[in-house]
């Protein structure tokens, strides 16, 4: 079957930085891939690269149609099929428009006429939301609600893919539950297609089904979200996920715990981009030449659960160092 979403080859630059970098990966019709990496990982570029917010080359399909070979025009009609949750509801909102005008406007593209229409109630009472408050304006809401409102515009649309770009990291912890669980019962219900980025490992292992992880714009690893998780072949994905010792728990992680596990900056030139942070390259190993001279993408490709390093395999990612003359 088609996948919803393939991007091929997807590249990303501004000026001379390279931000996002030859990133592939298919979503499936109803299934949900979550995206994770740290900060400046290019996970927002890459979703703005998908709706047409960055400049981007590669291949972009939206079902067949490649959106990436499309007039303007053409393409911009196409992506009404791609809609996107951000972070911040309260920027994503029009403080100007209603609650019933911000969802007509995903419904019609425009405010006027059907703000107080029965698919506009319709749509509120979808996302669990009182349709009394369609006369609201945002700074009458809370974060929570707010959200729900901007989920609403987005479901508008008809999305045959649905980007949710850190949708509950401005929301309380109390809150972000509530709006995972509306995520959730909407994927399920409405058999959505999804991309769904995440600082938190917990919360993409409940949201979603594959899963790729990104490192300085590249995916170093991709696969089954439980077989990525569980069983990390890549040594930046382990190390995402010993940042967070209650998995277990399914705790909560915030930002800050990411960015204390990072160190070292990506290197540059032909190799592993993640060889100075790397405890089995050859900054900690000696005999790691290889993760100096080659590129571990290419061979990576090959695999189902794809790890982008020489010493992928989960044995060797246990090993004790390897000392030299050993
Ligand atoms: N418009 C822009 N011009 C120049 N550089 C940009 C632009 N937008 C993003 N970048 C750079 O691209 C890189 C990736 O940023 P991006 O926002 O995609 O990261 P992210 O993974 O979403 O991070 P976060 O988790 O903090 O949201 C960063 O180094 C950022 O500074
Ligand atoms: S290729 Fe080498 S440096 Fe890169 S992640 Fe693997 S072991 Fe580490
Ligand atoms: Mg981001």
């Amino acid at each position: 079957m088609t996948a919803a979403l393939a991007v091929e080859g997807l590249t990303v630059r501004y000026g001379a930085a390279t931000v996002v970098r030859d990133v592939s990966f298919e979503v499936p019709r109803g299934s949900v891939l979550g995206l994770v990496g740290e900060s400046g990982s290019g996970k927002s570029t890459t979703a703005r690269a998908i709706v047409g917010l960055a400049p981007s080359t590669g291949a972009i399909r939206i079902g067949d149609v490649d959106i990436s070979r499309m007039s303007a025009r053409q393409a911009r009609a196409a992506r009404r099929k791609v809609q996107m949750v951000f972070q911040d509801p309260r920027s994503s909102l029009d403080p100007r428009f209603t609650v019933g005008q911000s969802v007509a406007e995903g419904l019609t593209g425009t405010t006027r006429g059907a703000a107080r229409s029965p698919r506009v109630r319709e749509l509120l009472e979808l996302v669990s939301l009182d349709p009394g408050l369609v006369d609201s304006r945002p700074n009458q809401l809370s974060g929570g609600q707010r959200q729900r409102v901007a989920i609403a515009r987005a479901l508008a649309a008809e999305p045959e893919l649905l980007i949710a770009d850190e949708v509950t990291a401005s929301l309380d912890v109390s809150v972000q539950a509530v709006v995972l669980n509306l995520l959730r019962r909407l994927q399920d219900e409405l058999d959505l297609t999804m991309l769904f980025i995440s600082h938190n490992l917990a919360v993409v292992r409940y949201m979603c089904d594959d899963l790729a992880v990104l490192f300085n714009g590249q995916v170093v690893e991709q696969g089954r979200v439980e077989q990525v998780i569980d069983h990390p072949e890549h040594p930046y994905t382990r190390s995402l996920i010993g940042a967070i010792p209650e998995m277990g728990q399914r705790r909560l992680l915030s930002e800050d715990d990411v960015e204390a596990s990072v160190t070292a900056g990506p290197a540059s030139g032909p190799g592993c981009d993640y060889r100075l942070r790397c405890p089995l390259g050859p900054a900690a190993q000696a005999g790691r030449e290889v993760c100096e001279t080659t590129d571990p993408q290419a061979a990576a490709q090959q695999r189902a659960h794809a790890a982008a390093c020489h010493f992928a395999a989960s044995r060797l990612v246990d090993a004790a160092p390897v000392t030299s003359g050993s």
